[in-house]
């Protein structure tokens, strides 16, 4: 038995008990909550969850259904991804409406976007960045767009979005 098997080593708190109460503080919680029609924001999503764990955080991945504004305050950063649809907007059936839901709870919250689009020119990334200002939210890095089926290098900045956030 090595030192400092038993006992934290600057504080001589009980080992297990000191590594369960660090870890806890230590681990950022992150929410990645996502809408996906087929499947190409979803794979961002699942990017996005790796670079939180690669970067130690504890992340939580699921659909918009899975989320609303009463957790908002159970996270210390959320990733929100959400394709072009419309016309250069919002998912409005589902996606739009948990989101307008998360508003008032915006302020100060560190987040970041991403999502896939099409033909457009990434407008709907654009006011939804701008509201997300509007509201006070802290977007901790740029957001990320693919077009259509994200790439390896859109697979690596759904990464570092990820771990940006951890
Ligand atoms: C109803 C509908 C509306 C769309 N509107 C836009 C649009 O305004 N601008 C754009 O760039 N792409 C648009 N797209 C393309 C999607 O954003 C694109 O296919 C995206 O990859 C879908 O992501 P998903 O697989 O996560 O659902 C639209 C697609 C659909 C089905």
């Amino acid at each position: 038995m090595g030192l400092y098997d038993d006992f934290w080593p600057d504080t001589g708190e009980p080992w297990e008990y000191a590594k369960k109460e660090r870890k806890e503080i230590i681990m950022a919680k992150v929410a990645v909550v996502y809408w996906s029609g087929t499947g190409n924001t979803e794979t961002m999503a699942a990017s996005v969850a790796e670079g939180v764990k690669e970067k130690g955080g504890q992340v939580f991945l699921m659909t918009c259904g899975e989320f609303d504004a009463s957790m908002m305050d159970s996270y210390d950063a959320i990733a929100f991804g959400c394709p072009s649809m419309g016309s250069e907007q919002l998912e409005e059936s589902e996606f739009e409406p948990m989101f307008d839901s998360c508003k008032s709870s915006l302020k100060d919250k560190r987040i970041a976007l991403f999502g896939s689009h099409g033909w457009g020119s990434g407008e709907w990334m654009q006011s939804w960045e701008d509201t997300c200002r509007e509201e006070g939210a802290v977007l901790v890095c740029d957001s990320v767009i693919c077009n259509e089926a994200p790439d390896e290098e859109g697979l690596e900045n759904c990464k570092a979005l990820g771990g940006a956030l951890a």
